[in-house]
């Protein structure tokens, strides 16, 4: 078979087959026969796969499923995530083998192999210790995109600390949150970061997040040196701020790995959902890992010679799976990029695969929007020949981004991994393997044992091309365990609206070959440049202006954003509407926020849609803003 497409019998026609040169290639050469056989014994499956994987001690019980939704994996296995990530390619070739080649965006490079990672790790997993940080205790990680972040993670991992990443986009109201609500005594940060020729100050950023009044946990500051600009460091009662290069310079590199059980916490990482509140999402040490590992290895096929390169941020669950651990776990090399993709010129990313022979590109439709504005011409200056698989994540990708992708990057040889998944499912849930016929838009089917279905409003199963909510019927050892200090949120968020299934929060469609179609959220949730916020988080961020009463946030679709944020606000009796005004509820919002979740349009509005019980009608604010028609009208108060 050729790459080129052909015509298939389904609606969704165009069907890109993989070549001979893949198929040869591939890991997994039999799709059919691995998910029959998977489908057939699931915990089999997954026995197999965990015990490719180093333990301390083996389970007893592979699943334990006696206290739904709280499922349980690998129960009585002792293990830790670093054991297999570094601690065990010290006595292989890997011990010498590059771990992270890393590019910063003013050209500085570094080389770091698996050995020297593995001294970095347990350097600063004493400084932590030194810190007082012991099992179960919670780090908050607020750092611009350099290796120290990953190191940084994997020294908690290391003595079972539990890491909290906050992307480091977002502001010192959100970040504080998140520091208060984990608890945190430690924050590991940079002195600041250099993004698109911007200088970001992240110390000062946590200055003003770590303001005592009310009291926040944090004792102390653990500040990497990226920029060299000056920083105040702090040193109060209850507050001691230290540089990372002066305690690793007196740290021992002597540190055992702690032995955890399957089931103990990773981390937690806060995501959007449909309440103001950011939530935790838990993740453990054995489910995750074997997750991870095993879908990396199957879906990108990774080889001892690739060069992976997942443009994500770190801070992301993205960068937590598919540039820490399980890269690590299958001992390959990884390409981290600091900077913006199109800073200084619009072929950074080509120049950077061409230049370390990038074989695996992975990236999402926002960023592959971006960089096709700036046309063809930018990626044919580079030798572009060393890829042999790309892959996209984050939103639906669209047909026009999916082919210039494959035809301009991919040189129209290189199958495009659509993962679909969430911080909440650890890792790929949808996606092909490099055998699997493409169609350009669709994550295909499954993974191996994951059952997938769509259903209707009351919860039955929508025939084949019918749209309906996606949801899973099975458990699998990657998923969340818990909403960090909230079970019953957990159970609520995802567990009640179709009891016994796991709801996603999208939508989407399963055609005549049982491929699927996410077509987007359907629960206040927006995905803006790949990013998650909830309507309501950005309208409780308006609510906070003193001089609005109400606000309401809708998502429209944006060329290269995927969606762009649009808030209506009332004002509080006696304020005077302005343009000024409404621009600076936009900074406000990013001033609470982040700069990314800083809205397209802040408009001052006389009344909002509400329905009779006083809810806003988000609904009718997004077909009036596009000119579409408003549909069923009837529950409308006016
Ligand atoms: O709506 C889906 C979309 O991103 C959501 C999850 O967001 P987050 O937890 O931030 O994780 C993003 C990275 C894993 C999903 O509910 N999404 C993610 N990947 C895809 C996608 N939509 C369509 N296709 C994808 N490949």
């Amino acid at each position: 078979m050729s790459d080129t497409p052909s015509k298939s019998a389904t609606d969704h026609s165009i069907v890109y087959q993989p070549s001979a040169l893949v198929r040869a290639r591939a890991r997994i050469t039999d799709w059919d026969a691995t998910n029959a056989a998977a489908d057939a014994a699931p915990l089999k499956f997954w026995e197999e796969r965990a015990a490719e994987l180093g333990w301390f001690r083996n389970w007893d019980q592979t699943l334990d499923d006696s206290n739904k939704p709280f499922f349980k994996w690998f129960v009585g296995g002792v293990c830790n995530i670093v054991h297999n990530a570094i601690d065990r390619h010290q006595v292989t070739y890997r011990k010498n083998k590059l771990a992270y080649i890393w590019q910063g965006e003013d050209g500085t490079e570094r080389f770091m192999s698996y050995g020297e990672l593995h001294r970095e790790v347990s350097l600063f997993a004493n400084v932590l210790k030194g810190l007082g940080v012991v099992k179960g205790d919670r780090v908050t990680i607020y750092m611009g995109r350099v290796i120290e972040l990953p190191i940084a993670m994997l020294a908690c991992a290391k003595i079972g600390a539990i890491h909290s990443v906050v992307y480091g986009g977002f502001s010192d109201a959100a970040l504080r949150g998140r520091i208060i609500d984990s608890n945190s005594k430690v924050l590991v940060t940079c002195d600041g970061a250099f993004v698109s020729g911007k200088h970001i100050d992240l110390k000062e950023i946590c200055d003003r997040a770590l303001i005592s009044d009310p009291p926040c946990p944090v004792t102390d500051v653990v500040v990497y040196k990226r920029t060299g600009r000056a920083v105040t460091m702090y040193d109060s009662e209850g507050r001691h701020d230290h540089w990372w290069h002066e305690l690793m310079a007196k740290a021992s590199p002597v540190c055992a790995t702690e032995q955890m059980g399957s089931e103990d916490p990773l981390f937690i990482l806060y995501t959007s959902g449909s309440t103001g509140k950011p939530k935790a999402l838990l993740h453990t040490h054995g489910g995750y890992s074997v997750y991870t590992y095993t879908t990396f290895r199957y879906v990108f096929d990774i080889q001892d010679d690739d060069r992976f390169w997942c443009a994500a941020d770190p801070g992301w669950i993205t960068g937590h799976s598919y540039i820490v651990y399980a890269p690590l776990m299958n001992g390959a090399t990884s390409v981290m990029y600091e900077g913006g993709p199109s800073y200084p010129a619009p072929d950074r990313w080509w120049s950077i695969v061409a230049k370390y022979g990038v074989t695996i590109l992975y990236t999402a439709p926002t960023a592959i929007r971006g960089l096709m504005r700036f046309g063809a011409a930018h990626p044919a200056k580079h030798d572009l020949s060393s890829l042999r698989l790309l892959g996209s994540v984050g939103e639906p990708i669209n047909p026009e981004a999916w082919k210039w992708f494959y035809e301009n990057i991919g040189g129209s040889r290189c199958p495009i991994m659509d993962t679909w998944w969430q911080t909440e499912t650890g890792g790929f849930m949808i996606t092909p393997t490099p055998v699997v016929p493409l169609k350009p838009g669709s994550g295909t089917r499954p993974f191996f044992t994951i059952k997938a279905e769509i259903v209707d409003e009351t919860g039955a199963p929508v025939p084949a091309e019918g749209e309906g909510f996606l949801t899973i019927l099975n458990s699998w050892p990657g998923m969340a365990r818990t909403i960090y200090g909230d079970p019953d949120r957990y159970k609520e968020t995802y567990w009640s609206r179709f009891p016994g299934r796991y709801f996603t929060g999208d939508s989407a469609r399963m055609d005549a070959d049982g491929y699927y179609w996410i077509i987007g959220r359907v629960d206040d949730v927006l995905k803006v440049s790949g990013y998650r916020f909830g309507t309501a988080e950005i309208e409780s961020a308006l609510v906070s202006h003193p001089a609005v009463a109400e606000a309401a946030v809708i998502g429209l679709p944006h060329e290269v954003r995927g969606n762009a944020i649009y808030g209506y606000v009332l004002l509080r009796s006696g304020v005077m509407a302005s343009p000024e005004l409404a621009e600076e509820l936009r900074n406000h919002v990013a001033r609470m926020v982040g700069p990314i979740a800083k809205p397209e349009r802040v408009e001052i509005v006389d009344k909002l849609p509400k329905t009779r019980s006083g809810k806003i009608m988000r609904r009718l604010l997004k077909s009036r803003a596009q000119g579409l028609p408003e549909g069923d009208i009837s529950t409308l108060e006016e």
